[in-house]
């Protein structure tokens, strides 16, 4: 298959795309701006690949996008280009609204048309999987779980422009019969995490010696996911899923923030003790909470894993392990973007 992936010199997308080139037959087209958080680097271990090939342009220009799909001519659109942090949606949500909703109008607009225009075979088995969060259900309390019917509540200028370009994709398939699929997935984490995010920030920030920023008492909860988990469900879902159908997918891993901080510290005093013999957990810091912090995300993944077999293979214990030791072994990939400072109002607190 052709495997047109937008967004995939991200975090996710680049996931994808590795494994795409290393452990499957398809080719990739990766359709991606580059923005502060697209980084060429996490695909030059697929570059060299003659499955692979790359076009810098915006989702928000339909030239470009009609152009992408009329050459490369793919039988799946795999969506994942977005504005991803919450912390920048906050500070400024035009990019959001522009990007999120407009450009998944315009990605959906241009597919419709060349899709109309493909045999009807091809036309058949072609799919826009459209890769969403759990952030799209809002925020929950202590118990129960999000599923594929829990009802929208975003409340972040992020998770509501997600949330609206879910609704996008489901018209588009809905009204003009697009086959669409749609997964809502919780936090992820592992290799090639651009480190603005909470793993990667205080993995480095721990490394650096500064201080380590935890949001607020640090009780707020995530459901965290192995990347490459993440990468093999997409795989699955674009595969075999049903047109039209939504897949929840997360790590049945919930940690308090605080618990996630104080897990890397003790990796860290292990693997790379600190010079002076004291322990990493000495530089946390409680700072001002984010606001309108959802408390917690939990994702109920039952549907994927009884309609498509999928499950996550790895613990959150081997995961993070395993994160930790590639940061330590790839200093060169992160200080190339601590150098070119990229946003850097967004590396921490000072
Ligand atoms: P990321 O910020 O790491 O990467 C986003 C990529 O999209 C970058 O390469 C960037 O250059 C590109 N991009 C941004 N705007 C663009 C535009 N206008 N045109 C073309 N390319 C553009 O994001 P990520 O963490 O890899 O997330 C990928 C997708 O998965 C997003 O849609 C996000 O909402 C979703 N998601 C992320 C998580 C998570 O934990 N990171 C969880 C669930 C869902
Ligand atoms: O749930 C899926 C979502 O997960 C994705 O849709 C988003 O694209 C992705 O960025 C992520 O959103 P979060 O806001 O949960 O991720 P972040 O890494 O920014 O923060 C994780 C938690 O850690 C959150 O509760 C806020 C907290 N935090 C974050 C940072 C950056 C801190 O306590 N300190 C920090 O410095």
């Amino acid at each position: 298959m052709r495997i047109l992936v937008t967004g995939g010199a991200g975090f996710i997308g680049s996931a994808l795309v590795r494994r795409l080139i290393e452990h499957s037959d398809h080719e990739v087209l990766v359709f991606d701006k580059l923005t502060y958080a697209g980084v060429l680097s996490s695909l030059e271990p697929v570059a060299a690949s003659d499955r692979y090939a790359f076009v810098q342009a915006d989702i928000c220009d339909p030239d470009a996008v009609a152009k992408a799909l009329k050459d490369f001519r793919p039988d799946v659109v795999a969506h994942l280009a977005a504005e991803s942090h919450v912390d920048r949606s906050i500070d400024g949500p035009g990019a959001f609204v522009q990007t999120n909703l407009v450009g998944t109008f315009v990605m959906l607009n241009q597919t419709l048309g060349y899709w109309r225009g493909l045999p009807d075979v091809e036309k058949a088995a072609f799919r826009f999987h459209h890769i969403s969060t759990d952030e799209v259900f809002g925020s929950l309390g202590e118990d129960g779980f999000f599923t594929e019917t829990t009802p929208y509540d975003p409340r972040s200028p992020y998770s509501a422009s997600k949330a609206g370009s879910d609704h996008l994709v489901r018209a588009w398939g809905h009204t003009y019969g697009l086959p669409v699929l749609v997964t809502n997935c919780s936090n992820n984490y592992g290799p090639y995490h651009f480190p603005e995010k909470l793993i990667p920030l205080i993995i480095i920030r721990a490394l650096n010696g500064e201080p380590l920023p935890v949001y607020g008492d640090g009780s707020n909860v995530r459901d965290w996911l192995f990347v490459d988990d993440h990468a093999r469900a997409l795989q699955a879902v674009f595969e075999t899923g049903t047109p039209g159908e939504t897949y929840n997918v997360g790590g049945n891993a919930e940690r308090r923030n605080i618990e996630v901080v104080t897990a890397i510290c003790t990796i860290l005093d292990r693997l790379r003790p600190r010079a002076d013999g004291k322990a990493y957990a000495d530089q946390i810091t409680f700072v001002a909470d984010r606001p309108g912090h959802d408390h917690r995300y939990a994702i109920d993944a039952s549907k994927i894993r009884n309609d498509l077999g999928w499950t996550p293979s790895v613990t959150f214990e081997q995961g993070i392990e395993q994160t930790i030791a590639w940061y330590l072994e790839n200093k060169t990939w992160w200080q190339d973007i601590l150098d070119a400072r990229y946003a850097t109002q967004r590396l921490g607190v000072a």
